[in-house]
C-alpha cells in the first residue's frame, strides 16, 4: 500500500518504500541518534546516578520522589530513562511498516526488528550500567551498542529508497569502494578509542564515581588523535580519487561533506583536551562523532548502487 498516495506499491512497479513509510524509519533514525546525545547530557551534567537503582529511580518508587537526596539530577536521569519509550514506540512503528509495506522486503523487517530487540537490550544494559555504579566498560558498551543501533537504523532507512534488494554494485573505481569500507571501519574504531579515552578521563556521569579504566589519559588521548590523523590522510585520498576519477556527483559531494565535519570534529577534540575537558566542547564533540559516522555511512552508500544504472565501475583513472 502506497501510504502517499493510497495506490499499492507494484502499481509503481517500484519496491521503494511510500514517503510516509520512509518518513517513519527516518524518525527511528533520528531518535537512536538522540538517545546518545541525551545520555551524554546526562553524564555531562553528572546525573548518571541521579536515579541509583534500576529499574526503580529510587528504592520503592519507580519514579523520582521529592525527598530524595540527588537534587535535579534525579529528574535528567529519570527522563532519559523515560526516553527508552520513546524509541521503543518508534522501532515498533517502524517494524510495523516493513511488515504492511508491499512487497515485503525481509532485509528492511530484520533490521526493523534488530532495533527494537536492540532498544530492549541498551534497557537493559543501562540498567546494569547503574547497578555497575557507571563502571566505564558497561558506559562505554551502552555507547557503542547505540552506534551499531544507528547502523541497523542508517540501513533500513537508506535501503528503504532504493529499489529492490540486489547485490549492491560499485559506482566508482574498486580502490575507491574498498577506500570507502576502511573509512567505515577506521571511524568505528575512532569511535571505539574514545570510549576508552572517555571512561579513561573525569566524565563518568557522576562525581562520586572513581573507578576508570586503567589507561594514562594523555596516551590513549593521542592514540585517538593519531588514528583521527590516519583517517583524514585516508578521506583526502578519497576526495581527490573521487575528484580525479568523475567520479557520480553525490559521492563526491558526501565525502567533501565528510571531510569538513571531520576536520570540525578533530578541531573540538584538540580543542577539549587542551582545555581541561570543558562540558560543552564534550558535549559538540559527541555530536560531531553521531555525524561523523553517519557521514561516513552515508558516503559509503553513495559509492554503490543496488539499481541496474547499466553504469560500469571506473577502471582507469580519468581527467575531470
Ligand atoms: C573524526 C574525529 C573524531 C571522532 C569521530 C571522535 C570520537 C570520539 C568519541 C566517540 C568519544 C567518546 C564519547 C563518549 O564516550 O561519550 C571521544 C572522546 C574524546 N575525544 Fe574524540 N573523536 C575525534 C577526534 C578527536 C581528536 C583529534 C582529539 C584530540 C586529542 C580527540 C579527543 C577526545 C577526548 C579528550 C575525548 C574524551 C572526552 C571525555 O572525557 O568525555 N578526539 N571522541
Amino acid at each position: 500500500m502506497c501510504y502517499a498516495c493510497g495506490a499499492m506499491n507494484d502499481t509503481h512497479n517500484s519496491k521503494r518504500y511510500p514517503l510516509a513509510a520512509r518518513r517513519v524509519l527516518w524518525v527511528s533514525l533520528l531518535s537512536q541518534c538522540g538517545i546518545v546525545f541525551t545520555g551524554a547530557l546526562v553524564r555531562l551534567t553528572g546525573s548518571g546516578l541521579g536515579c541509583p537503582t534500576w529499574p526503580e529511580c529510587t528504592e520503592g518508587s519507580l519514579v523520582p520522589v521529592p525527598h530524595q537526596a540527588q537534587g535535579f539530577h534525579k529528574y535528567i536521569e529519570f527522563g532519559n530513562r523515560m526516553l527508552t519509550f520513546v524509541i521503543a514506540v518508534a522501532c515498533i512503528a517502524s517494524m510495523i511498516v516493513a511488515l504492511r509495506t508491499q512487497p515485503r522486503r525481509r532485509p528492511i523487517v530484520v533490521l526493523s526488528a534488530l532495533g527494537l530487540l536492540g532498544v530492549l537490550a541498551q534497557a537493559l544494559l543501562g540498567g546494569f550500567t547503574v547497578l555497575a555504579g557507571l563502571h566505564p566498560a558497561t558506559v562505554a558498551a551502552h555507547f557503542l551498542v547505540s552506534i551499531l543501533l544507528i547502523y541497523f537504523a542508517h540501513v533500513a532507512y537508506a535501503r528503504s529508497g532504493e529499489d529492490g534488494d540486489a547485490t549492491p554494485q560499485p559506482v566508482v573505481r574498486r580502490e575507491a569502494h574498498l577506500l570507502g569500507r576502511i573509512i567505515v571501519l577506521l571511524s568505528a574504531c575512532i569511535l571505539f578509542l574514545g570510549t576508552l579515552v572517555t571512561g579513561s578521563g573525569p566524565h563518568s556521569g557522576d562525581a562520586k564515581t572513581t573507578v576508570r579504566f586503567n589507561f594514562d589519559p594523555r596516551v590513549i588521548s593521542w592514540l585517538h588523535a593519531d588514528l583521527v590523523i590516519f583517517y583524514l590522510g585516508l578521506l583526502v585520498a578519497m576526495v581527490l580519487m573521487l575528484r580525479m576519477t568523475a567520479a557520480p556527483q553525490p559521492a563526491q559531494r558526501r565525502a567533501g561533506w565528510l571531510l569538513c565535519i571531520s576536520l570540525a570534529q578533530g578541531l573540538i577534540g584538540y580543542v577539549q583536551y587542551f582545555t581541561g575537558l570543558p562540558e560543552l566542547a564534550v558535549a559538540l564533540h559527541i555530536l560531531g562523532a553521531l555525524l561523523v559516522w553517519l557521514g561516513a555511512l552515508r558516503l559509503y552508500d553513495a559509492l554503490q548502487s543496488r539499481e541496474d544504472t547499466g553504469a560500469q565501475p571506473l577502471q582507469s583513472v580519468q581527467r575531470p
